[in-house]
């Protein structure tokens, strides 16, 4: 395995996990900075997958908390790990949040009914309730809660177990696009 063959296999999970429902790398989890500063996490469907700018794309109600939560501070990490292939990766960069733009709009356009309509629920999410509601069944209403999230990473932390020798990289990309890669201990 080399540093290349690493990053391919990484690069070529998180497309499969984008594309197939049933990709290990389709609901990863989502890293970001709580408001009080403790870290939170969630599980996440990843959207889509842009390789050549390394954008993971990720939907959300922009009322929910990761959104405050991005608002304020925009670095994240996404986590995923498949246990067929004993692939981690681990995906540092930083969000842009899109509410009312051409992003936002081409995302929804290109969603689920059955997933716009969770949008249209009028209880921001967190809300206490004294019983889970109702599913909403509204297919249009949802896009004022509608959120896409890009996350462009410029860090990546790959591992592989192996019994013959766990093997872990690192993944670094400067602004200017130039990758740094190494081997690190595992
Ligand atoms: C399999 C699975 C997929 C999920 N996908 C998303 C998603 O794509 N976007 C999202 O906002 N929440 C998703 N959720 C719900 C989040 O995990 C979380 O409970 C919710 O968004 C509230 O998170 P927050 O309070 O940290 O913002 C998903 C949960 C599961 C179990």
């Amino acid at each position: 395995m080399t540093l290349e063959e690493a990053l391919r296999a990484a690069f070529a999970a998180l497309e499969a996990g984008a594309r197939l429902r049933h990709g290990a790398f389709h609901t990863p989890a989502l890293a970001t900075i709580g408001r009080d500063g403790a870290p939170a996490l969630r599980t996440v469907v990843l959207r889509g997958f842009d390789a050549a700018t390394r954008c993971l794309a990720i939907h959300t109600d922009c009322r929910s908390a990761k959104y405050a939560e991005l608002i304020a501070d925009p670095r994240a990490v996404l986590h995923g790990y498949d246990a067929a292939t004993r692939m981690q990766l681990r995906l540092a960069g930083r969000a842009t949040l899109h509410h009312d733009d051409a992003i936002a709009d081409a995302a929804w356009a290109a969603s689920r009914k059955t997933s716009r309509m969770t949008y249209a629920t009028a209880w921001t999410p967190g809300t206490a309730l004294p019983a889970p509601p109702a599913a909403p069944e509204d297919p249009v209403g949802g896009r004022a809660h509608f959120a896409a999230v890009l996350l462009r990473f410029d860090h990546l932390d790959w591992l592989l177990l192996d019994p013959a020798g766990h093997a872990r990289a690192r993944f670094d990309w400067a602004a200017d696009g130039a990758m740094a890669a190494s081997w690190v201990a595992p």
